[in-house]
């Protein structure tokens, strides 16, 4: 375990812990560059933009819901690693953010409920990623009607999540996307930001 302290903007720095020994694929086990892009990004949104509620998908150590949390959003945390969904509720009890909940979610599980928010912070990066996260989102309606997807990733691996991208606005979602740049640990990156809003039933 190490400690990482994470400045999203002057005044607020999240300290949070992450699990960097574990073994490999250890893709939960980090605070990724992309997560320090969509924390920023929701935080400069008008405060009347943002729904009450968030949900996100593979939220790892948590930076993300952490930063809808402290927004004031109740958010909902989810990945498929015990250990992930143990630690971002650790870093957010330790850094005193309230209103984080979270639970395990593999993305294939059925689904009961719904979000008017829907976070994803690099997590389309395997092949059948696109097609099992269509299904979660649209067929399984995870997103609700009316609700908005807001899902990044590195500029340097686009493809899926552009293939993504299409096959929502193919079903009609309003598509919209920014560029944004990150510096992280002694590193610059490039991240892709969209957001797609679901059509209202
Ligand atoms: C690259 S990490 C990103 C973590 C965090 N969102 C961030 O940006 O720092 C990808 C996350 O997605 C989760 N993940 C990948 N595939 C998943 C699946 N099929 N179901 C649930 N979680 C998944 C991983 O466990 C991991 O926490």
């Amino acid at each position: 375990m190490r400690t990482v302290h994470v400045e999203l903007r002057p005044g607020l720095v999240f300290r949070l812990l992450e699990a960097v020994a574990q073994p490999r694929p250890n893709h939960w086990a980090r605070v990724w560059p992309t997560s320090l892009a969509m924390s920023r990004w929701l935080l400069d949104q008008p405060p009347a933009s943002l729904p009450r509620e968030a949900f996100e998908l593979g939220c790892g150590m948590g930076l993300v819901s952490m930063t809808a949390a402290h927004l004031g959003l109740v958010t909902h945390g989810t990945d498929r690693e015990p250990l992930a969904i143990a630690l971002a509720l650790e870093n957010a009890e330790r850094n005193g953010v309230v209103g984080l909940s979270t639970s395990l979610l593999e993305w294939s599980d059925p689904i009961t409920t719904s979000t008017p928010l829907l976070l994803a912070s690099d997590v389309v990066y395997e092949a059948s990623s696109p097609d099992v996260l269509y299904a979660l989102a649209h067929g399984a309606g995870l997103l609700a009607p009316g609700g908005v997807l807001v899902m990044a990733g590195p500029t340097a691996r686009a493809e899926l999540a552009n293939t993504l991208v299409d096959r929502f606005r193919t079903a009609g979602y309003a598509h919209g996307g920014s560029t944004l740049q990150v510096e992280w640990e002694g590193h610059h990156d490039e991240v892709e930001l969209h957001t797609l809003r679901r059509p209202e039933a």
